[in-house]
């Protein structure tokens, strides 16, 4: 099928990439001639593990393009993806001003039957307001069906998530449309559910908070597991082995973060509040995370005293590992705090580098920990996990480690002398 997407950003390029994958004839498209041409010249603006491989394969094969031609976009396809970003307002909730940037555009430019789905995370009612955007402004009534499609793939993993995920939901109201989007998925082998636009919507900011409510849950209890001296992992997998509970999503940490849990639980919470429901648990979710981070910087205040003209070498920036996304990073949260604190910061990220007169960013970790009074990991960089610690314990300050997000071997490093403080991993 000719298949149109709308936003080569991380979703909108992954998306884009798997169609081209699964034999679809995929145009990418953009307003930002910077991304295109960079596109077309085979190269990724983000960081991702394997899409850049794909994207000179699909070039090649000449089964991908990218144009910033948004007349000729519309009329070349029949099925047209949104995967526009869809940025937090202050209140909260989802700035949809993109998306009914394409959709009028839809409206205005096509010339006969569309299916425009969108991919974009949106708020429940978004494929009403669509249909709405598009009527309006067409200036000849042809057909089109709205469809709801959300993507549930994570950054880091985004290609294989791509490829097998654990459903693929449809939200539409026609058969028109749902036989559509079967042709464009084929046979699939994992679940797929059909459903209508509204309930396809909130399953996706469901499905997101339900994941956050798990971290914070689990971040909650490691609080309690450290007062009784209990290994919080120990806990997560006794009660994840309980199939009804499963054993994900509940590793205990610094916290979460990225462009889809805090933005996401605060969309859904506001657009219940609209609908005048309280979505009380969700609260106390997104409160247990923004104290999170606070919770193992008091661990590093009770071990070391006071923090001012301390050194603390801060290893990882990105919000997860394998991603050079920061937004909403715990590690940002944590800098802002020590800096306040008059800490002297080292830094160091394998991928993510941050430019600023209050820190100074170093290539290796052996330069980052050198002289430090304590470092603290806020990434699961495998870069940490697999370090020769045992190596360079002379050369810390104070050899002690913070784990923020528990990877590290406890015993291993506490073998090699230092001292060591996770998350209720003890
Ligand atoms: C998430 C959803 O997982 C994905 O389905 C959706 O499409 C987009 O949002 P992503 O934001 O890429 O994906 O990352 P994810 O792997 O879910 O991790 C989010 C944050 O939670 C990270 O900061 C991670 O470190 C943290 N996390 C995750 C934990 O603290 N503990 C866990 O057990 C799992």
């Amino acid at each position: 099928m000719d298949i149109l997407v709308v936003g080569t950003g991380y979703v909108g390029t992954t998306t884009a990439l798997i169609f081209a994958e699964q034999g679809h004839r995929v145009t990418g498209l953009d307003v930002d001639t910077n991304k295109i041409e960079n596109l077309q010249a085979g190269k990724l603006h983000f960081y991702e593990t394997g899409l850049e491989e794909l994207l000179n394969k699909h070039l090649q094969q000449k089964n991908i393009v990218f144009t910033t031609n948004v007349e000729k976009g519309i009329q070349n396809n029949e099925i047209i993806y949104i995967c526009v970003g869809t940025p937090q307002k202050e209140d909260g909730s989802a700035n949809l001003i993109y998306v009914e940037q394409v959709a009028k555009s839809i409206g205005k430019l096509m010339n006969g039957y569309k299916t425009v789905v969108t991919k974009s995370t949106v708020p429940v009612g978004t494929a009403e307001k669509v249909t709405e955007w598009i009527k309006e402004s067409q200036i000849t009534p042809y057909e089109y069906d709205v469809v709801s499609n959300p993507e549930f793939l994570r950054e880091g993993s985004a290609l294989y998530d791509a490829l097998h995920p654990d459903r693929i939901v449809v939200g539409a109201l026609t058969k028109r449309a749902f036989q559509k989007m079967r042709e464009v998925f084929g046979a699939v082998s994992f679940p797929y559910l059909e459903t209508t636009p509204r309930a396809s919507e909130l399953i996706k900011y469901a499905a997101n908070s339900f994941l956050a409510l798990k971290i914070s849950y689990i971040n909650e209890l490691a609080r309690l597991c450290d007062r009784l001296n209990i290994n919080v992992r120990d806990v997560a997998k006794g009660m994840g082995l309980d199939k009804r509970i499963g054993t994900s999503f509940l590793e205990a940490g610094i916290g979460y973060g990225g462009s889809c849990f805090p933005k996401d639980v605060n969309a859904l919470l506001d657009a219940a509040n609209q609908y005048g429901v309280t979505l009380s648990i969700l609260k106390s979710a997104i409160n247990v995370n923004k104290t999170q981070p606070f919770y193992v910087l008091e661990k590093m205040k009770q071990v070391l005293g006071s923090l001012k003209g301390k050194t603390i070498a801060i290893l990882g920036l990105s919000f997860k590992a394998n991603t050079d996304d920061i937004r909403e990073a715990s590690s940002l949260i944590v800098i802002d705090y020590l800096l306040k604190e008059g800490v002297n910061i080292k830094i160091h990220d394998p991928v993510v580098t941050l430019s600023s007169s209050c820190f100074k960013q170093y290539e290796t970790v052996e330069e980052t920990v050198t002289n430090a009074d304590a470092v603290l990991i806020c990434t699961d960089w495998s870069q940490y996990k697999d370090f020769a610690w045992e190596t360079i314990k002379d050369k810390i300050a104070n050899p002690i480690i913070f784990d923020g997000r528990n990877c590290l071997n406890a015993e291993k490093i506490k073998h090699s002398g230092f001292i060591y403080r996770g998350v209720a991993y003890p």
